[in-house]
């Protein structure tokens, strides 16, 4: 599948299209900058490449948010849009066209796929109960309803599982169930769903599956989900919904998740409208361009079963692959509003320089679907020795003396033609790695070019020679080896950071950074005055931007209560004798071990050790804390509590926390207590 060396490729490219109800974070950023340097690197290439994406509109979440800030949600969608598209500009994100699912180009491809879904057969209807505002009159989707856990009893839990113990169920389990958008009691009504029969294309799917389409792990992924059997897809939503309505059922419409994807299609088209592009070229059957969707794990069912089922069965081609990334965190956990670390695109921004973040997510990326963490006293010091350290330094200690000493021109003859001859080649290799999405490779052999031309330099030491009479001319031929060597490193470095290599292509007076130019060495060529390229990342800068996160937070929480009340916080329970206390065994515990649980989003396995005694528990504390941030911490258990058996195992006692909506603490001892010890 990898034919760099080719010529020219037709490429359309996309990211996952970001909702309209919120801000871009930290996290979304990793899948557009991933993408965006790929595409870079394409273009760079010579290739024919073209980036599309667009805000998800649709939806019952954007319908409800533009209720509560008293406007359309027309209106809203328009704001948010312009809010992405400021944010990506700023992080250097291209695209060549941003749209919205919200268009006529979508209706169009979403109506036109749906009707050729249903004379192929693909689409059955059926009845469906469902619980239902009266209130609002609305249907619920099960987040939107809360009540009591009816295995553990406790109070205020999302309509399908609890977090308190881990119980799965359906609303209609839960004791006295309220809505949560108006707190009325829930119905169950009936209502007629129209769904795609996913498992009409289950042995396309499993071909594709087994085509190279996918990376390795969500392939395993894919097989399990086959294993477990392939279900219909319920593909409608009742009135009043905020989306498009079903061409042969009126009141339904299209549920968000059918059109998003076709969002895909749609900007294309807008972009192949205003540019004059042969959209059949790319979309037909048989069609030989390159299509390619970024996407994040959590929506590799849409993408990698739904999105190419519906594809083949409306006379579409498939993506030619399907580039799945993991997860951000911040300092090891997931990112908390509470800590500070969810942090905003526009926040960041505020504080410090995109293309050091840009920098960092290439310098950790690898091609699979791993997590990724950004440490930020490692951001600060891989910035700071790279990008201004190696890079930037090489320009520097170069610059003056080939201004003043050659007046500004690099020598006509070149005096390390195999050094420079052995950076051309290494883009080759650094070509291949970006490719194949190792941008953290790449990186690598990109600073190991650095430190070779900074100890070329740091040998010659042009510095002591420029003070000895005579020698001019092998200073500036050293220098300008040395920048012709920085030269090589911003071709390399260009789709990584975009901004600081337009500036290097201005100081070096060159037209162009594209892969190919670097084949012409730089003889007798003049440059500009220097500038510095790039500051170091400030350390009070980060904690700056950790401060207005936290603010973020307040401001958003401001909002809520302006529109729903004051949070409820829950009332002192009724009063218990001591006798009843004393009942609880309460002990110290070291955790030992923390683990994902498979299956469970928001459970942490723990082995808990008790000062010689082991205990196996399933905390409902995912959201909050990363496994590797807990493992070794002390906290407090309830070491006497009944086992109970859970879906994942047998939960051997609890651990203390205290918690709302935005965050969960997990408790800590001081210093000096010890695994075991009994807490009163
Ligand atoms: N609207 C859907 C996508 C529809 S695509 C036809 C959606 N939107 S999203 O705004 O929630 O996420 C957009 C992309 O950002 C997704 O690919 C998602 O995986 C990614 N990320 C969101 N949070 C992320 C992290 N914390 N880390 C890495 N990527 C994350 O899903
Ligand atoms: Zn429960």
């Amino acid at each position: 599948m990898s034919n760099t060396a080719s010529a020219s490729r037709k490429i359309l490219v996309t990211s996952a299209l970001p909702y309209a109800n919120g801000s871009i974070h930290l996290g979304h950023l990793l899948e557009y900058i991933q993408t965006d340097i790929w595409v870079r690197f394409q273009k760079s290439r010579g290739h024919e490449c073209h980036y599309v994406c667009a805000d998800d509109a649709h939806g019952t979440a954007i319908m409800l948010r533009a209720e509560q800030e008293g406007i359309s949600a027309e209106a809203l969608i328009e704001r948010v849009s312009k809010e992405h598209q400021a944010d990506f500009a700023t992080f250097g994100v291209a695209f060549d066209n941003y749209h919205s699912t919200h268009s006529e180009e979508n209706r169009y491809f979403s109506e036109l796929i749906y009707t050729r879904l249903r004379d192929r057969g693909h689409i059955a209807t059926r009845d469906i109960e469902q619980m239902y505002d009266p209130v609002k009159g609305l249907f619920l989707a099960d987040r939107f309803i809360k009540g009591t856990c009816p295995r553990c009893k406790t109070r205020d839990q999302y309509g399908d599982n609890c977090e308190a113990c881990g119980a799965t169920y359906t609303p209609a389990e839960l004791i006295d169930p309220v809505s949560a958008i108006s707190g009325a009691t829930p119905e169950v009504r009936s209502s007629t769903h129209y769904f795609f029969k996913l498992p009409d294309f289950a042995d396309f799917l499993k071909d594709w599956t087994r085509g190279g389409h996918v990376q390795i792990q969500i392939g395993n992924k894919l097989q399990e989900w086959f294993e477990s059997g392939l279900n219909e897809w319920d593909i409608s939503r009742d009135a009043p919904y905020f989306g498009f309505e079903i061409p042969d059922a009126p009141g339904k419409y299209f549920y968000v998740w059918l059109d998003a994807p076709i969002g895909y299609l749609a900007s294309f088209k807008h972009l192949c409208d205003r540019i004059g592009i042969d959209f059949d070229s790319y979309w037909k059957k048989d069609s030989e361009a390159e299509i390619y969707h970024f996407i994040g794990k959590d929506i590799v069912y849409f993408h990698a079963l739904f999105w190419p089922a519906m594809l083949h069965g409306a006379d579409f081609r498939t993506p030619t692959a399907v580039n799945c990334h993991g997860f951000v965190t911040v300092n090891g956990a997931k990112m908390s509003k509470s800590r500070g670390t969810f942090i905003k695109a526009a926040t960041y921004a505020e504080h410090l320089n995109p293309e050091y973040l840009r920098y960092y997510f290439a310098a950790k990326l690898t091609s699979r679907v791993d997590d990724l963490d950004l440490n930020l006293e490692d951001f600060a010091a891989r910035v700071n020795a790279d990008l201004v350290g190696k890079v930037v330094n090489i320009a520097s200690r170069c610059a003056g003396f080939v201004k003043k000493l050659g007046d500004g021109r690099l020598t006509a003859h070149c005096a390390e033609p195999e050094l420079l001859a052995r950076f051309i080649a290494a883009g080759d290799a650094i070509a291949e790695d970006f490719e194949t999405r190792e941008f953290g490779r790449a990186v690598r052999k990109i600073m190991e070019l650095a430190d070779e031309a900074n100890t070329y330099i740091a040998d010659k030491e042009p510095w002591v020679l420029a003070k000895q009479e005579g020698r001019e001319r092998e200073v500036l031929e050293i220098c300008s080896v040395g920048i012709n060597l920085f030269r090589q490193l911003m071709v390399y470095l260009a789709p990584v950071v975009p901004a600081m290599a337009e500036q290097a292509r201005r100081f070096l007076e060159l037209s162009s950074l594209d892969w190919h130019s670097r084949h012409e060495v730089l003889l007798d060529h003049a440059i500009a005055k220097f500038k510095p390229l790039m500051t170091r990342v400030e350390r009070d800068r980060i904690d700056a931007m950790i401060e207005a996160s936290k603010e973020d937070l307040v401001e958003e929480q401001k909002l809520k209560e302006a529109v729903k009340g004051p949070l409820a916080d829950d009332p002192i329970a009724e009063q218990i004798a001591f006798d009843d206390f004393a009942k609880v065994d309460l002990r110290i515990a070291r955790i030992a071990k923390a683990e994902y649980v498979e299956g469970a989003d928001k459970l942490l396995q723990l082995t808990l050790d008790l000062g010689g005694e082991s205990r196996n528990v399933f905390a409902g504390i995912r959201s909050a804390y990363a496994p590797e941030a807990l493992e070794g911490r002390l906290t407090v258990m309830v070491a006497n509590l009944a086992p109970r058996k859970m879906r994942f195992g047998v939960s051997e006692g609890m651990v203390l926390a205290a918690g709302n909506d935005e965050g969960i603490y997990l408790l800590s001892p001081d210093s000096g207590a010890e695994p075991g010890q009994r807490v009163r």
